[in-house]
């Protein structure tokens, strides 16, 4: 079936693309790839309503992203040495927390990764609720913008630090919504600057166990 090939194509060229080109992707685009996280699932039980998802798409024009950076690179700061001082009781963070220190503090010295670097930055929000699943309903979210943009040959990064500005009463006001409430993660998007190499993808076989 045509379809199952495409898909499978779309599948194999999704990327994590983290350069951009100067050029700034068509709104058209932009609304098909909100289209495609709208179609995700999200959690029923605990999400009902109209404002369970919110999608804010901030572009590279609008002053308010050099605001969210700023805010987000003093939250990098915090978290970092928060994070520091956390690894000094724990000997588990000790040995795996480096490379996530590192990504800290490389925020707060640098800015966010996608919040400036790319001529979108989107938030996708959604609705803290019992059982408490937003951050999963988001991936799922995030998962089908990822392959619409794929799809339409636009790059796409996760700006995974955004799910760490939910409680920030600066962050959430600036995107008009109420603190604590919803459950955040962000993408970055626009024209690849980079074709990342192919990584090494684990084969069915090595990562299937099977009871038949
Ligand atoms: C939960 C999660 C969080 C991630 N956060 C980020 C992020 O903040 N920034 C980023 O550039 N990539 C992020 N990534 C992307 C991964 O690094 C990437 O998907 C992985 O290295 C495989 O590369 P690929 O996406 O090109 O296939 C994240 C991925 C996952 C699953």
């Amino acid at each position: 079936m045509p379809s199952n090939q495409n898909l499978d194509e779309v599948l194999k060229s999704r990327r994590s693309i983290r350069r951009f080109t100067t050029e700034t992707p068509a709104k058209e685009d932009i609304e098909a790839i909100i289209q495609a996280g709208i179609l995700a699932p999200f959690a029923a039980l605990a999400n009902t309503g109209k404002d369970g998802r919110k999608i804010i798409v901030i572009s590279r024009n609008n002053q308010l992203l050099t605001q969210l950076a700023n805010i987000v690179r003093k939250k990098a700061a915090v978290l970092a040495e928060q994070f520091k001082s956390q690894m000094d009781t724990n000997p588990f963070l000790q040995t795996q927390g480096q490379g996530f220190l590192k990504r800290l503090e490389m925020t707060a010295q640098q800015g966010p990764l996608g919040i400036g670097s790319a001529p979108y930055y989107i938030v996708v929000a959604e609705k803290k609720g019992i059982p408490d699943v937003q951050h999963q309903s988001i991936s799922y979210c995030m998962e089908n913008m990822w392959l619409k943009a794929a799809s339409l040959g636009l790059g796409f990064h996760l700006v995974s630090i955004t799910s760490q500005m939910e409680q920030d009463s600066e962050f959430c006001g600036l995107l008009n919504l109420p603190k604590g409430e919803y459950g955040l993660d962000g993408c970055a998007i626009g024209y690849p600057a980079q074709n990342p190499p192919q990584p090494t993808i684990a084969s069915v076989e090595e990562v299937t166990t099977w009871f038949i």
